[in-house]
């Protein structure tokens, strides 16, 4: 949520700029700006829209300079408008300060300032921070003058700023948002995660909450904010540019639905032990028993990974019979949850960086039970603050709806299942089982993405018109249901609702009329014939019936307006390829009606404040 992007060195800093805001852009899109520092001073030009719009801007600014800070945002405080775009400024146009997450005392703060003459020209709580920088400023020490501001902030923050009196310098700081710096030959780069960084360099520093650092070109130092010296470790990400680029593809949801098959590969890859039919997760091994006994597992998370936490539900209390109960992460925060020892706090998070997420793991931690993570993003900041975590390895996610990392991080939840299962009764040969059907997932959704031109068919026979959708399942499909129904509503802003199947008639059958598609998941498990029973029950309120279907299952063809088959696989992995063709008809109902399928209205991927 906002994106971040700093630059020191001898290079152009606008065309670094620029290229990492893009890099970031789906981060929050609604206006952005840039500050970039020349030998006339620093100019600084911000814009509403998308970055093009700030690329338009510029066009016939001289904004030559080696050293800059940009942004692009995500509305909390005021209006997506110039004015409140970053970079902000304070009196006398001197500091020059980018920002990400929320200052909770910015009003008290800004009165204060008010009262001493501060004049302020935005709405927003980053405003705030540059006139306290302004504040404590004194001579070129722009370090001391943070960290003195900072002291005064309650609230979470990356940050990145510029000077008049230091020419080359960038500070930059973190508490709750990510900061990620990167270093090249004498020069450093600053950016809010690592794609915007890898088209110039892998070797890449986190910053910890609480710290600063000073980028020169020919030097860098950290420091917590309370002025102690900190060591950094610089890490190699593996990423490069090939991952981040959309690869003949035209936006970056169609590429990350059609990686499916070897991201799902990814997540199993050098994991499975066939001669032992066991389950190896590195991450979990220092857990050891504590892991293995656990006597309860509670899921955190929001958004698709709270859809795959309660697929992962299923499969834990299914496969390894431990009791799992799943929260949703802003609520946990906030509850009094009964957390008995024996407990395990599970969190699922594709960026690593989701405030409210973050914020349950704390809690957990705070009740003094192991908490373990399932993520994305190496380095990010929920793999670094739990006690043990497993990632999914699906490269990185662009597109802003989730897609192959809801998949992968079903896989890595299956593979925990089997691996508390063999430690509690699952025997070898059920094992193998288990671990072949997984195998053949990848190949699986090959298959289903063949679909992909029957489910555009679909997509316009259907959605011309309707304004609303709903999506039925039960067990395992349920969470399928509710994770088509969003996929369906936040990219093409169709109106959807997912529902357990035999829930329907305690209210959404009022709904129901010959123009709102009905989207039923019945795959043949142990209660299709029950799905079968609301299917009809729909039809025979003259409703619209899509199914997602066994292929072979000739029956339903008898009762569903149209059926998308898909392979035959255990149950527990059904949901691996039945989510497939809901994510198509999302994408293909959104490109009909000409929406941003990877930017969709007001949503950002990385949700960093609360
Ligand atoms: C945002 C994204 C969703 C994502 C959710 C949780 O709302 O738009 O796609 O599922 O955040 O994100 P996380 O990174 O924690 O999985």
């Amino acid at each position: 949520m906002c994106g971040i992007v700093g630059y020191t060195g001898k290079r152009c800093a606008r065309d670094i700029l620029i290229e990492g805001l893009k890099r970031l852009e789906y981060r929050g899109y609604d206006s952005s700006g840039i500050a970039v520092r020349g030998p006339g001073g620093i100019t600084c030009t911000r814009s509403v829209g998308r970055i093009a719009d700030l690329e338009k801007q510029i066009a016939g600014i001289d904004l030559a300079g080696s050293v800059g800070i940009a942004h692009t945002r995500w509305a909390t405080h005021g209006a997506p408008t110039q004015a409140n775009a970053h970079p902000h400024t304070d009196c006398s146009a001197n500091v020059y300060l980018v920002h990400n997450g929320v200052i909770e005392n910015c009003d008290k703060l800004k009165a204060q300032l008010e009262q001493e003459g501060h004049t302020f020209t935005s709405e927003t709580d980053t405003e705030v921070i540059a006139h306290l920088v302004e504040k404590y400023l004194e001579g070129d020490d722009l370090a001391a003058a943070v960290q003195q501001a900072l002291k005064r902030i309650i609230g979470t923050f990356g940050i990145a700023v510029m000077c008049r009196q230091c020419p080359d310098t960038i500070v930059v700081a973190r508490n709750g948002s990510p900061i990620v710096i990167g270093v090249g030959d004498d020069e450093y780069y600053v950016a809010s995660d690592v794609s915007a960084l890898v088209e110039h360099t892998r070797q890449i520093i986190y910053l910890d909450d609480n710290e600063i650092a000073i980028l020169k070109p020919d030097g860098f130092r950290s420091l917590t904010i309370d002025n102690v010296p900190t060591t950094k470790k610089v890490t190699e990400v593996d990423w490069d540019i090939e991952m981040i680029g959309l690869n003949n593809f035209d936006t970056f949801m169609a590429k990350e639905i059609h990686e499916q098959p070897e991201t799902v590969r990814a997540a199993f890859r050098g994991r499975l032990y066939r001669e032992q039919c066991e389950v190896r997760l590195g991450g979990l091994m220092d857990l050891g028993d504590t892991f293995l006994d656990a006597r309860r597992i509670i899921i955190s998370a929001c958004g698709t990974a709270w859809h795959s936490a309660l697929i992962g539900e299923c499969m834990i209390e299914d496969i390894a019979r431990v009791p799992v109960e799943v929260e949703y992460a802003s609520e946990f925060r906030y509850r009094n949850p009964i957390i008995e020892p024996g407990t395990i706090v599970l969190v699922i998070s594709q960026s690593g960086e989701t405030a409210d997420t973050l914020a349950a793991l704390n809690e957990a931690k705070r009740r003094g039970v192991p908490v373990l993570a399932i993520s994305n993003v190496v380095g990010s900041t929920i793999a670094r603050e739990s006690d043990a975590g497993v990632y999914i390895h699906a490269g990185p996610e662009i597109g802003v709806a989730s897609t192959k990392a809801f998949t992968s991080q079903m896989v890595v939840l299956y593979l925990i299942s089997l691996m508390l299962g063999r430690a509690r009764g699952v025997g070898a040969a059920e094992g193998i089982k288990m671990i072949q059907a997984l195998e053949n997932i990848p190949d699986q959704i090959s298959k289903v993405l063949e679909v992909e031109s029957q489910v555009q068919h679909l997509a316009e026979k259907y959605y011309r018109k309707a304004e609303n959708s709903l999506f039925l399942g039960r067990g395992y499909s349920f969470p399928i249901a509710l994770e088509g129904a969003l996929k369906l509503k936040e990219i093409s802003y169709v109106h959807a609702e997912g529902y357990p199947a035999a829930e329907m008639k305690h209210g959404p059958i009022a709904l129901i009329t010959p123009d709102m598609p009905v989207v039923f998941i019945a795959v043949q498990d142990s209660i299709y014939d029950k799905i079968l029973v609301n299917m009809k029950e729909v039809k025979a309120r003259g409703g619209k019936v899509i199914a997602i279907a066994t292929e072979g299952d000739a029956l339903i063809n008898n009762i569903a307006d149209d059926v998308v088959y898909v392979p035959d696989a255990p149950e527990p992995l059904t949901p691996l390829l039945t989510v497939v063709p809901l994510q198509l008809l999302a994408y293909h109902v959104a490109t009909m009606k000409g929406c941003d399928v990877d930017k969709p209205r007001n949503l950002a991927k990385s949700v960093t404040v609360e």
